[in-house]
């Protein structure tokens, strides 16, 4: 929509002024006020100085230029000289109609150029329980991965999972003192109680300086490719692999694993790479890059270390080979990184080295998108690496839960009876979808508040009331019983009233939302979207008879009412919430 009447005020500029003075911002965007119209062309105002003539003038000169009787109502220049449009009500109905024979994609264009992406998202840590911050990276990863791939790209989902260094050194050498069968054998431990041995081998490690030694030893033999600590260390992964499998099935998320032991055979070159390039510098044994706008207290530059004194690698080191690998082996011309705001510099500071390195061509792209705590309801952060953990599960497990108990009461409110099956169900899906979107409901760059009741409520901006208001919508065209194949060729929709047009007119907006939504990499505006989406219905509801209007005004509601339905479940979809169809 905004791109076809860019390009006819393009068209218009040209014609008026010469292609040169044409800015590179865009031309037209969103009215900041129904009252303006739906959408707004400011270039005058920031035209005066090149043309030297006053706005009023130079928009009067546009509008003489430009084509746009098909899509718009005659233009007005208000105020200062802001050029207002008004969408023609035949071209919405048109440009719906468009939208509702084009099933699956409702309008949506396929991106141009399509292209390889890799979302690095997830991502905890082995040996250690996954935590609400790998539950913000997972749900809004897997979002990101979504729009990406509905947009036509070819999205690699990728699992950097913490599944080397000297973790394993500590923990192996732990167990062969204090469970010596959990390394050799499959199944002997839980992840809860590998999370406890790891507890307990890192207190061992800080406070006794033999075991430390011995648990130095571990790692070298391990990375040595010592038979015996390689099965150890497999047989520690699987067991968390098993666990985090639990989650993502619960949370319906598809990753492909590929942490950072993948990347060990390329360690050495990268070193030897960044020598090679003459940007190493040994520091105390340590080897290390100097990096440019990082300074230290005194003002001095800051040293990223790639390699330490012991010879061990860094989890820098890590993502260097893994943005080389990336490139080169999987053709990746996006790289998008999901993780808390805290490693921001982390990641700045590795794509500067591998900018300087050559490992990362021009035109790749490389993005972190942070995101910020999760607070408790004390508004205190939710505890994650020591003290008192959430458990990811139980946290899960609790939103099921209530939502199971608000569904009983609501059920028993009603005087229904349901069958278990049908309660299990409901209940997951609820729970589920309102722990992921009150997530994916904020700007990710904010902390938020991590309240169940809230979550769950079902009114205000949450995933039950988006959820009921699919379920009303597809009740109301239910109750309309009509044969939408046998209206196929005798489609029409009229706009008569404010409700409808704004209705339809938000409905018009899913493409150039998901676009936006695509390159600012924030799900929240696809949440305030069927959020609104759904409150505009509901106008439309209250103030349209849809049932008792005459035939060809009913037709023409219900298909909007259809167009609503399937738009919020794209919509959701899209977030990585399923619909019901009931309940
Ligand atoms: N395992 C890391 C953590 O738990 C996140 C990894 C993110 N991805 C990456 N390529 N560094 O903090």
């Amino acid at each position: 929509m905004i791109r076809e009447l860019n390009d006819r005020f393009t068209q218009a500029l040209i014609k008026a002024f010469g292609a040169e003075i044409i800015p590179s911002e865009p031309l037209v965007v969103a009215a900041s006020n129904p009252r303006f119209g739906d959408y707004q062309c400011n270039v005058s105002l920031s035209l005066t100085k090149v043309l030297g003539e006053n706005p009023r003038a130079i928009a009067l000169q546009i509008i003489e230029q430009l084509q746009i009787t098909d899509i718009c109502l005659p233009p007005e220049i208000a105020g200062p000289g802001f050029i207002n449009l008004t969408l023609q009500p035949d071209y919405i109905s048109d440009k719906l109609l468009n939208i509702y024979q084009d099933q699956e994609h409702l309008g949506i264009e396929l991106a141009q150029p399509r292209e390889r992406i890799i979302v690095d998202f997830s991502s905890p840590n082995i040996a250690k329980e996954m935590h609400v911050g790998h539950l913000r990276s997972t749900i809004i990863g897997d979002c990101i991965a979504r729009i990406l791939e509905f947009r036509g790209h070819q999205v690699l989902r990728l699992n950097h999972v913490g599944d080397w260094g000297t973790q394993f050194g500590m923990l192996i050498a732990y167990l062969r003192e204090a469970y010596p069968e959990a390394l050799v054998k499959k199944d002997a431990l839980l992840l809860g109680d590998l999370v406890t041995f790891y507890k307990q081998a890192k207190l061992r490690f800080d406070q006794d300086e033999a075991f430390g030694e011995i648990a130095r030893q571990e790692v070298v033999k391990l990375q040595s490719g010592n038979e015996e600590s390689r099965r150890a260390w497999e047989l520690l992964c699987e067991q968390s692999r098993r666990e985090f499998q639990v989650i993502y099935d619960l949370l319906d998320i598809t990753i492909v694993e590929r942490g950072e032991s993948f990347y060990n055979p390329y360690l050495a070159e990268i070193v030897a790479a960044l020598d090679a390039k003459g940007l190493l510098t040994t520091d105390d044994g340590a080897k290390c890059v100097f990096l440019t706008g990082f300074t230290n207290k005194q003002g001095d530059p800051l040293p990223l270390i790639v390699q330490k004194s012991d010879g061990g690698y860094n989890y820098a080191t890590t993502d260097l080979a893994a943005i080389k690998y990336r490139t080169e082996k999987d053709g990746a011309q996006k790289i998008i990184y999901v993780t808390d705001i805290g490693q921001s510099n982390h990641f700045a500071q590795v794509f500067q080295i591998a900018q300087r390195a050559g490992f990362l061509p021009p035109e790749v792209k490389v993005i972190h998108v942070p995101f910020g705590l999760v607070l408790g309801e004390d508004g205190k952060k939710v505890k994650t690496r020591s003290g008192d953990t959430i458990r990811l599960r139980d946290l899960l497990d609790e939103a099921i839960a209530r939502a199971r108990q608000d569904l009983i009461t609501r059920l028993s409110q009603e005087e229904r009876t349901e069958t278990e099956a049908f309660i299990t169900e409901v209940a997951q899906v609820i729970g589920i979808s309102a722990v992921k979107y009150a997530d994916l409901s904020q700007n990710r760059t904010s902390n938020y508040v991590f309240s169940y009741d809230k979550m769950l409520a079902l009114q205000g901006n949450t995933a039950p009331y988006l959820l009921y208001a699919y379920v009303r919508v597809q009740g109301i065209i239910r109750k309309g019983n009509i044969d939408f194949q046998e209206i196929e060729n005798n489609l029409q929709i009229l706009l008569d009233s404010t409700a409808e047009q704004s209705l339809a007119k938000h409905i018009l907006q899913f493409n150039d939302l998901i676009q936006e939504v695509e390159i600012e990499l924030l799900p929240n505006r696809l949440s305030q979207y069927l959020f609104e989406l759904s409150q505009k219905f509901n106008q439309f509801y209250d103030q349209c008879p849809i049932l008792q209007a005459t035939e060809s005004l009913r037709i023409s509601r219900l298909i909007l009412a259809e167009l609503t339905a399937r738009t919020l479940k794209l919509g959701l979809s899209l977030l990585g919430i399923s619909v019901l169809n009931r309940l």
